[in-house]
């Protein structure tokens, strides 16, 4: 079997998947790997991500993944969330084959990228290298 059950779950029936409005903070990465683009969306409130969504035109590996960061992300501190690592979340899935490692980067920059947004609009400041993929 190449993909676990949870990469299957999470591809077949995504999480937070879609468009948000009113976000309030939106990133948006490609992957030089393969040139697939991730967007993500979060919601903040008090310091804490209460939403978050995601946009896709990777692959399969790339929506799980995407698709399992959101849950991980969804409901904590945004001082936590950006210390989601890829690793992270192909160990929640029960792994992936190696040669699709590189679509799981998408989620953890993408999330990164959503929250260096958010400080942006907001003029907080903060250190590039909490944010560095
Ligand atoms: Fe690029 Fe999967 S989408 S190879
Ligand atoms: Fe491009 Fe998976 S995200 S091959």
């Amino acid at each position: 079997m190449l993909y676990s059950e949870k990469v299957m779950d999470h591809f077949q029936n995504p999480r937070n998947l879609g468009k948000m409005e009113n976000a309030d903070g939106i990133g948006e990465v490609g992957n030089a790997k393969c040139g697939d683009i991730m967007k993500m969306y979060i919601k903040v409130e008090d310091g804490i991500i209460t939403d978050v969504k995601f946009n896709t035109f990777g692959c399969g590996s790339a929506i799980a993944t995407s698709s399992m960061a959101t849950e991980l992300v969804k409901g904590k501190p945004i001082t936590e969330a950006v210390k989601l690592t890829n690793q992270a979340v192909v160990e929640a899935l029960d792994g992936l084959p190696t040669q699709k490692i590189h679509c799981s980067v998408l989620a953890e920059e993408a999330i990164k990228a959503a929250v260096k947004d958010y400080y942006d609009r907001n003029g907080i400041c903060y250190d590039e290298k909490d944010l560095a993929p």
